[in-house]
């Protein structure tokens, strides 16, 4: 496997998702994890992530020299190099008055190792301010381009390498053929790390970890919570109990089918409580956005508990907790400003005593998918659109009452089925309806109405954290609002919601 050291740079999840297309296992650690960490299992390669500081910057993230007498091969990555260079010889270093930005043609002078099989010219992606003036000792030039001499270093006899461009971007043409020239060939990493081999891989290790105990697993639905239990009742079989909540906040149906492909698809062992008057009580009377969403949180521990308070005895807590997670909590760059609080299950595990089991936790969302796939859940589970902890709670704007939220489901099943029907589901990332406390003047045969308005929206996005306004056919649009507006009683007008993220979110609240 290759370590990724991070020294906070826009592109690190990057380098790990470069690594992981050519099936090469790997994990991001922050540039001051001890070395002592690693002892037991060694990386066979460690990559120096790039970085938004001067190695001049007060404070700069400075490397561990350790690494670098581990004897294993280092390639370092812009700030990486930077600061590997640096470490060796603080006047190798020039600070820059401008950043070098854009595309660059790499002129080759070496290409028995990183550089095999790289063209001539190949086109390279640079982003940085600093540079290397003087080559530290024993470092010789392995390639360099118009305006950077330095554009690669090799060491005179070890494998550790440098490149000053970013080989994990896309604009870097063959960025992925350096990745493997180092991970493969350099390093020695198998690339023959796959679902299948992590499905086996995780099974083992959960009967290890779990032995006779009893896990409990919270599902909401979606894609990664039910691969985590899937793949736990693979591995323990009915050692594991799943609880799944209706909240009465779910899409119309939802909790009947969801149980339904639980149990007589994926045969998992599934129990529905239904508290969904709970939670409308709860919520009753409530506006503010942050608020319902730390009622939701708070009542789904209540029901939770409850469900479980006369047979308490698991150990372990399961969670579908994916890699983006992770590294946002561990990165040393501190956690951004908070713009919507998501729910989970946490605060669950500390007060239940539990332990937690994340098995997905160093991976990404399309891996899970892969992983789901590979356990046999069906694919109209798996490309499921995100849905929000919180449901519908976050939909209906205002006031929730169980008359808004049915208005709402039977709105938004209209819109989602007939994406499916006109074969658009899977264009868009996530599509939603939401209800708007506006009542506006209308007339329908010759009767004046005056009711709410449903505004549809649809995005197209990679992770969720930008978002587009998806441009879906007028016609299609069209369709869905006359059946909105002509099978919905109380619901007289629709929107198209045609904002992007940012500055708008994806959810209206
Ligand atoms: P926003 O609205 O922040 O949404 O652009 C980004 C993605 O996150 C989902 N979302 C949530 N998911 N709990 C969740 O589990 C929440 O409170 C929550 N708020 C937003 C949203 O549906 C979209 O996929």
């Amino acid at each position: 496997w290759v370590l990724i050291l991070d020294f906070g740079s826009q592109y690190t999840q990057l380098i790990a998702r470069r690594l992981r297309e050519l099936n090469v296992y790997c994990e991001i650690h922050p540039f001051n994890t001890s070395p002592d960490e690693f002892r037991s299992q060694p990386p066979k390669g460690i990559i120096l992530s790039g970085g938004p500081k001067s190695v001049y910057d007060p404070g700069a993230p400075a490397l561990n020299m350790d690494y670098i007498e581990m004897g294993i091969p280092v390639l370092g990555i812009c700030y990486g190099l930077q600061s590997l260079a640096h470490s060796i010889n603080p006047s190798s270093v020039e600070k820059a008055d401008k950043r070098e930005f854009g595309r660059a043609k790499l002129n080759i002078d070496d290409r028995s190792d990183l550089f095999s099989g790289i063209y001539e010219e190949s086109v390279v992606w640079m982003s940085h301010g600093d540079h290397i003036r003087e080559l530290p000792y024993p470092y010789h030039i392995i390639a360099h381009t118009e305006n950077a001499p330095v554009a690669a270093v090799k060491h005179d006899t070890k494998p550790i390498f440098g490149v000053q461009f970013h080989p994990e971007v896309a604009h870097t043409d063959q960025g992925s053929e350096i990745l493997e020239n180092f991970a493969i060939n350099i390093a020695g990493c198998s690339g023959d790390w796959t679902a299948a081999s992590f499905i086996e891989t995780e099974i083992d290790e959960i009967r290890r970890r779990v032995g006779s105990e009893k896990v409990l697993c919270a599902l909401s639905g979606g894609v990664d919570s039910t691969v985590v239990a899937t793949l736990i009742h693979k591995a323990i079989g009915d050692q594991l109990e799943c609880i799944f909540v209706d909240n009465g906040l779910l899409r119309k149906h939802e909790y009947e089918n969801v149980l339904t492909t639980y149990r007589e698809h994926l045969k998992l062992p599934v129990r529905g409580v239904n508290a969904s008057d709970l939670f409308l009580k709860n919520l009753s009377g409530v506006i503010d956005p942050e608020e319902k969403r730390k009622i939701i949180g708070n009542t789904f521990i209540e029901v939770f508990e409850d469900a479980i308070s006369a047979e308490n005895n698991f150990k372990f807590l399961a969670q579908g907790t994916l890699y983006p997670d992770v590294i946002e909590s561990v990165s040393f760059k501190g956690p951004s400003a908070t713009i919507k609080s998501h729910h989970n299950v946490g605060g669950l595990p500390e007060k239940m005593k539990m332990e937690l089991i994340e098995p997905v936790r160093e991976l990404f969302k399309d891996e899970v998918r892969n992983v789901g796939r590979e356990l046999g859940i069906p694919e109209s589970f798996i490309g499921r659109h995100p849905f929000p902890g919180p449901g519908l709670g976050i939909r209906v704007i205002g006031e929730l009452t169980k008359e808004r939220l049915d208005l709402l489901r039977e709105a938004d099943d209209i819109f989602i089925s007939s994406l499916r029907a006109h074969g658009l589901y899977d264009d868009v990332w996530q599509a939603l309806a939401v209800l708007l406390p506006v009542q506006s003047v209308g007339v329908m045969g010759d009767e004046r109405t005056y009711e709410f308005t449903v505004a549809l929206r649809a995005v197209t996005s990679v992770d969720g954290m930008t978002a587009d306004w998806a441009h879906l056919p007028y016609e299609f649009l069209s369709e869905v609002s006359n059946r909105i507006i002509n099978e919905v009683r109380g619901i007289n007008r629709t929107v198209y919601d045609i904002s992007s993220k940012p500055p708008s979110t994806i959810e209206w609240e």
